[in-house]
């Protein structure tokens, strides 16, 4: 049992907002850490349970957990929706107290983020969120974690999202409101984000200092150090597909509109993408596309968050200068 004062004074990680500023500097510089010297920490989970709940596909995500949870001397479980289906044969609240018995940690990538919100209230262990309809958090750390290794500061930095106010959106607009610096979000005017998620952004942006703004406007790309896009399509809202393809063909993600954005713009996508959709296959495929980098610190960011959760005490050392991480 481990007496070391909390890293994180939250619990679970839901949405992006359960962390502070300070917590994703400390994260972000555990991460740079474990990322440059996994060797240290081949044992830091060691007789440590990861339980992983997928409703939907995945490949980043379930690698990602699972084999960066390995990589700290854990072990892993992974639930799949056929098999044990959150809700279908017990109560969510059951499920989560059963799971509290026998691991340490969840994470869950599910539909609804009531769903999740119900799993977490009853779980006795920290819960995760891997993606629900409305955030997908360790993505978004993920991308801020490897704006940050490029070497804009914070402040300074000018992300663009261009496409679908979508779920990857929610969390990158509540990271950037949170740490600070500059997010431009064009979608067509039905597919902006919800003003829940733009009224909490807007209170974390009055302390950080950030600025997000919404437009249809495809010309405000100009400047961008990232232009960020996603599927038009997510897993779930199959049903609205030729309406949403219809609605987005403007805002596909060319060269033309990189053009615009101008020759420093990185060119960045959760993954996966559909190439000749939302992006361009002459954009995802050239060299200011940093997606894969992306891709490749999700498991940097989660193994940080999941140490600081669960072994703050090892974690701490590495973080003795969070700041730093933010102004490489
Ligand atoms: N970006 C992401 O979450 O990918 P997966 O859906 O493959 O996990
Ligand atoms: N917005 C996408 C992200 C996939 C990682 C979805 O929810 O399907």
């Amino acid at each position: 049992m481990t007496t070391t004062k909390p890293i994180l004074m939250t619990r679970d990680l839901l949405q992006i907002v359960d962390l502070s500023a300070t917590e994703i500097a400390e994260l972000f510089a555990l991460s740079a850490r474990m990322k440059s010297n996994y060797a240290d920490y081949a044992t830091a989970l060691a007789q440590r349970s990861l339980a992983m709940l997928f409703e939907k596909p995945s490949l980043r995500t379930r690698v990602s957990f699972e084999l960066g949870f390995q990589k700290l001397g854990g072990g892993v479980t992974f639930l799949d929706h056929q098999s044990s289906p959150i809700g279908g044969r017990e109560p969510v609240e059951d499920y989560a107290r059963n799971l509290s018995r026998w691991v340490d940690v969840v994470a869950i990538r599910c539909q609804s983020h009531q769903l999740l919100q119900r799993f977490a209230a009853a779980s006795s262990v920290p819960v995760i969120n891997a993606l629900s309809d409305l955030h997908h958090p360790c993505q978004a750390l993920a991308d801020l974690f490897t704006l940050v290794e490029t070497g804009i500061p914070v402040e300074q930095l000018h992300l663009v999202w261009v496409g679908d106010g979508n779920n990857v959106c929610h969390s990158l607009i509540e990271t950037v409101a949170t740490i600070g610096g500059r997010m431009t979000v064009i979608t067509p005017p039905s597919c902006k984000p919800p003003i829940e998620i733009m009224r909490v952004a807007d209170a974390r942006a009055c302390r950080s200092g950030a600025r997000i703004v919404c437009t249809a406007d495809l010309g405000a790309v100009t400047g961008a150090d990232a232009v960020y896009t996603d599927v038009w399509v997510s897993m779930g809202e199959e049903a609205r597909a030729t309406e949403k393809i219809a609605l987005l063909t403007p805002y596909r993600v060319d060269g033309a509109l990189m053009k615009r954005a101008g020759s420093q713009a990185r060119f960045m996508h959760c993954l996966p993408a559909k190439r000749g959709e939302e992006v361009t296959a002459e954009v995802i495929d050239s060299p200011a596309s940093i997606v894969f980098d992306q891709a490749e610190n999700r498991m940097h960011v989660q193994n940080a968050l999941m140490l600081a959760l669960l072994r703050p005490d090892l974690a701490r050392g590495a973080i003795a200068h969070p700041h730093a991480a933010l102004t490489p």
